[in-house]
């Protein structure tokens, strides 16, 4: 089994996603891990250490200051006998105290005492998880090498309310907890892919921009889906306001100049799934300074330049990728479109989406694709963007060649 023999300590802090640790613990050992969890003071008004210690066949430690606990294991044996320290849910408090190195409890005093990888699932109210002070919380902990998955976009369980702060689902968790231990095998274990995504902003001046309606959900999930087939995954995203996807290695641009750069810096690879919507053009000798309105001399004029295709110099490339997906987003003649693309960028796969208005593809949640290929046409029904990206995941690892 993916975990087998692997120690898990699970550490469940306040908020109501803490039920779903439960199903966390049974995914878990389903997998073969063992499991030993602590509880703050906080989780357990919302789950109770009966159901906790039920579930996961093992004590479950709460106290610091417990003279039992202390005498069988002790707080620090606790925080280093285990494979991963993993937080799930991790509130907002608890990802403060484990910033700032606070020890006032058995949680807080084991993740300062660890000295084992940490995986944290955070889960709060999305005004929490954008406040200023946790953005500087999370990022002290990534600088420290703090692992992350999550939080989710999604709607709150107490309040409804919708945005970033849902937790990863526990099969998430799980896979990201394989991933870690680098146990996880998939069909694409070993190989290496790149995915772009989302719109480019193309500067006019330092205050404007040209850009487009891609919301970068769809080359996203594309990553994720790739990355749970085992692949070692970059994604270069451009401007975007979902969160990188867990697993991926996520590099942020904003040019179509810089994802250009960034693609090729990661070659060679073994597989290359162009899915930004690149801007065609770029404003030519964007103003250092703010272009002000001046009296009498009208609007300027934009003189507009032609970027760089990152399609086409990846598939014609001297270090082309042994499988080179692109997307075609069409109004009109998909079908035929999409073959001739095929041929002129030099791709394997055309991955083709009519966006015409009407559809609500573009920056929507559900997708509806022709895939094209030298071996013809399929057409997919309709489906939700994260189920293209799982069949379009499953169809690469069919596609591509052995090493
Ligand atoms: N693409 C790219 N770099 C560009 C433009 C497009 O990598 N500068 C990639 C996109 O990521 C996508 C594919 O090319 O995979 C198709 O993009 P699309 O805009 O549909 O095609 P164009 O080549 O721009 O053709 P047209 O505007 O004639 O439809």
């Amino acid at each position: 089994m993916e975990l087998s023999d692997k120690r898990i300590l699970l550490i469940i802090s306040g908020g109501i996603a803490a039920y779903k640790s439960l199903d966390l613990i049974r995914r878990l050992r389903a997998r073969g891990a063992s499991v030993r969890p602590v509880m703050t003071a906080a989780s357990q008004e919302f789950v109770t250490p009966l159901a906790v210690g039920a579930l996961s066949a093992s004590h479950v430690y709460t106290e610091l200051f417990s003279r039992e606990d202390e005498q069988d294991v002790g707080h620090i044996r606790l925080a280093r006998e285990c494979d991963l320290v993993l937080v799930a849910p991790a509130s907002a408090d608890l990802l403060a105290k484990m910033a700032y190195g606070l020890a006032n409890d058995l949680a807080s005093t084991i993740l300062l005492a660890s000295d084992r990888p940490v995986l944290v699932a955070p889960a709060m109210n999305p005004k929490m998880w954008s406040a200023a002070a946790t953005a500087r919380n999370v990022a002290t902990l990534r600088a420290d090498g703090v692992h992350f998955i999550g939080p989710m976009r999604g709607e709150m369980a107490e309040s409804g309310e919708a945005g970033l702060g849902r937790m990863a689902e526990p099969l998430e968790i799980a896979d990201a907890v394989g991933r870690l231990l680098g146990s996880a095998k998939g069909p694409l274990s070993g190989r290496t892919a790149i995915v772009t995504s989302g719109p480019t902003h193309e500067p006019i001046d330092p205050v404007r921009y040209i850009a487009n309606r891609s919301s970068g959900r769809q080359g996203h999930a594309i990553a994720a889906a790739l990355a749970r087939l085992g692949a070692d995954v970059t994604l270069v995203s451009g401007p975007v306001s979902i969160a990188d996807p867990p697993g991926v290695h996520t590099i942020h641009v904003e040019r179509a100049e810089e994802m250009l750069r960034a693609v090729e810096a990661r070659l060679p690879a073994d597989i290359a799934v162009m899915v930004a919507a690149v801007a065609d053009w770029r404003v030519a000798g964007a103003a250092d300074q703010k272009i002000k309105k001046r009296q009498g001399e009208g609007p300027p004029a934009l003189e507009l330049a032609e970027n760089p295709d990152i399609l086409r110099t990846v598939g014609h490339h001297r270090q082309r990728p042994k499988l080179v997906v692109g997307f075609a987003a069409e109004t009109q003649d998909l079908e035929e479109n999409a073959v001739q693309k095929l041929r002129r960028k030099g791709a394997d796969v055309i991955v083709a989406n009519d966006v015409s208005p009407e559809t609500a593809i573009m920056g929507g949640s559900r997708n509806r694709v022709n895939i094209v290929s030298a071996a013809g046409i399929q057409d997919w029904p309709d489906m939700s963007k994260d189920e293209v990206a799982e069949r379009l995941a499953t169809l690469i690892s069919e596609l591509l060649p052995d090493a």
